[in-house]
Parts: structure tokens; sequence; C-alpha cells
């Protein structure tokens, strides 16, 4: 019997789509940017752990064939030696496909130096398509309020089951929204707020509404996503953090259907008179979504864990064998894997930038 042609389509669904292969190239720089920091846990110095994660990412990327340029980098938060705005990241080969990028080599600086759960080396990568100029948005003020829920959430209010979240709700009507569409009562969701001083507002609103409070102390890249992973029994991330793990969680959150609400927060009328030098009052008062954040469905998000979080196990060391735990998720198929990495350290050998080479661990 004559075999049917095969379908070639799917080849020009692959250069269409670079990212698709191209995702596991972001997997090996965050697993080595997790594996070369770990020298560093617990011993009280967050920018040398920072500087191995950028070396190892920078390394990594020498060999990689795309032209990425860094517009959510480090820097506008951290002072340590980090891959900031503008940096280009690939061999930036004249056919290369282009790319934004958005990484926070560690998040959770200082758990790792520690030694604390809920550090993550984390990158986001969206193609720019020919003729195109940014595929993410650079959000300029230090700190924004950020709200984000799950897909069952976001699915409730699309379908206009309950009315939309809004950040100008007081936070104890948000609660009452988000219980109605999970089908909880109040007393049963789990809300994560970072736990500072100007968060007060909706701490004190978790607790009098009844809702369960996680606080924590860092790290709210992972604490945002937890409520789009099906088990992570977290059901909303609320409060004001870094602007950049916003457009980062909007990175994730792209392909795991939640939402993210973001809007600019000025520390203080210092900060608000500089923004308003290059801002309109609607930009600054604009709230985003994250389709307004991340443009398109070419967009990637990975992450491997450092110390454990709700979103991953941290690195285990056995003897001469790392473990590593990464998830690695695309927008346009949505598809989610998590990617357990056992490693040979007496073979293995990672690209650092400041090597020019590879060095074993
Ligand atoms: P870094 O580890 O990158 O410094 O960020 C940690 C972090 O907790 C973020 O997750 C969070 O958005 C931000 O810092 C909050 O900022 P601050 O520590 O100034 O309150």
């Amino acid at each position: 019997m004559p075999t049917p042609p095969t379908d070639l389509s799917a080849i020009g669904d692959l250069e269409r789509n670079p990212e698709r292969s191209l995702q596991f190239e972001f997997v090996r720089a965050t697993e080595n940017a997790a594996l070369n920091s770990l020298q560093w846990m617990g011993r009280g110095d967050k920018e040398a752990a920072d500087a191995a994660a950028c070396d190892a990412i920078n390394g990594m990327f020498d060999l990689v064939e795309i032209r990425g340029e860094v517009v959510i980098g480090e820097g506008i938060k951290d002072n340590a030696p980090g891959i900031f705005l503008g940096d280009k990241l690939g061999r930036w080969g004249a056919e290369d496909p282009r790319f934004d990028i958005a990484l926070d080599p560690i998040d959770g600086t200082s758990n790792i130096s520690k030694g604390m759960p809920n550090s993550v080396s984390v990158m986001a990568a969206v193609l720019v398509p020919d003729g195109h100029e940014r595929s993410m948005v650079n959000i300029p003020s230090f700190y924004v309020e950020k709200l984000a829920y799950g897909p069952a959430v976001a699915k409730a209010i699309r379908d206009g089951i309950v009315p939309p979240i809004s950040l100008d709700l007081p936070f104890g009507h948000t609660l009452e929204i988000a219980a109605d569409a999970l089908g909880k009562r109040i007393g049963e969701l789990v809300v994560t707020v970072l736990d500072r001083p100007r968060n007060q507002i909706y701490i004190d609103a978790v607790r009098s509404a009844g809702a369960s409070l996680r606080l924590i102390a860092d790290g709210d890249i992972t604490a945002a996503v937890a409520p789009s992973l099906h088990d992570s029994g977290v059901d909303l991330y609320v409060g004001r953090g870094g602007a950049p793990e916003g457009i980062l969680t909007a990175a994730a959150l792209k392909a795991l259907g939640g939402d993210i609400l973001l809007r600019m927060w000025p520390r203080d009328e210092e900060e608000r008179a500089e923004l308003m030098k290059t801002l309109t009052r609607e930009d600054l008062d604009r709230v985003y979504h994250t389709d307004d954040l991340v443009h398109g469905e070419n967009a990637i998000f990975c992450a491997t864990g450092i110390s454990d979080s709700p979103m991953l196990p941290g690195v285990k060391l056995i003897g001469k064998t790392a473990i590593t735990h990464s998830i690695v998720m695309r927008s346009r198929s949505r598809t989610v894997r998590y990617i357990r990495a056992v490693h040979d350290l007496e073979v293995k050998t990672i690209h650092l930038r400041s090597l020019r080479g590879e060095e074993h661990l």
C-alpha cells in the first residue's frame, strides 16, 4: 500500500516559530545560572551570587544563534553587577531570529545569600517579527501594584460569570469576586503578599476578610505565577513589588492562561515627578494586563529553581551529581514542561563569559 505523502507544513511552522526549539537553550541558561550561583548559597553575598548567575547566562548565549536584546534587565532595582537594559545576548548573525528578552538572573538574591527558600533564575523571550520595534513593554517605575490570578478566575471574568477585577476595588471586594469565580468560600482562599510595610493595606484586607494569608520575604515572580499553577494551592497574589518581576510574571501567565493587573506605583513625589518628565498622567495611571505587556504569541518563559519555591524545587546536590528543576512554557502552544535534569558534575562544564570558555563546576 503506498505511504501517504508526509505533511511538511510543520517545517514552515518551525521557521515561523523559532522559539519552539530555542526554548531549550533558555532552559540551559537558567540551569547554568542556578548551578553557578549555588556556590554562594547562604554566604551573605547576594551580589556575588548574582554575578555568577549573569556570567553563566551571558556565557551560554555566547553560543546561541539569536539576536537577543535585553528589554527588561537588572539595574533599576539592583546595583549588582548584572545584565542590563540594552545588553545584547546571542551571536547576532544577520539571519538570526530577533528576540526581546526579559530576565532576572536571580529573583530572590537576598534569599540565596541567607540560604533561604524562594530563589529562582528566570528568563522570558518574545520573538520580534521583521519590521516590528518591541514585543515587550518596559515599565519605568521602580515598583508596580500587581494583582495576579489564575486561568479559572480569568475565564469567569471573560465569560461574564463574575465582574472584572480592578486595582481600584477595595481588596475585600476582589476577594469576593475571586471566591465566586472559584466556587470557594472566602475563608478557603489563599493569598500571597510580599511582606513589606507598603503592602500592609493588603495584609489587613486579607486578614479582615478571613482569607488565608501567605507572606513571603522576597521573590514575587514565583508567588505571582503560583495562582496559575493548578497544584500550587494559592489563589491570588497581590501587592507592590518590583516592576521587572511583573513583566516576567506576565510572560509566564501568557502561556498559563492567567492574568496580571499592573500599574506603576511611584515610591514618592520625587519619583513621580521624574516619571512625569517622560509620561503623561494617563500613562502613569494605566492598568496593564498580560497582553498589554507581552505582545504576540511567540513568547517563552523559563525558570530554574535555586532554592525551593512554590513553583519549583531548588538544586539538589548529591555527591558529584546535581539535580535541577526547571519549568519552560510557550504561549503559542500553551505547553508547560517541567524538566528534571541530572547533571554529572565530573563531566559537565558550563560556558562562562568571564572565561570565554568552559568550566567544571
Ligand atoms: P531581587 O532578588 O532581584 O533583588 O528581587 C527580590 C524581590 O523580592 C522581588 O521579587 C520583588 O519584586 C522585589 O524584590 C521587591 O523589592 P524590595 O525588596 O525593594 O521591596
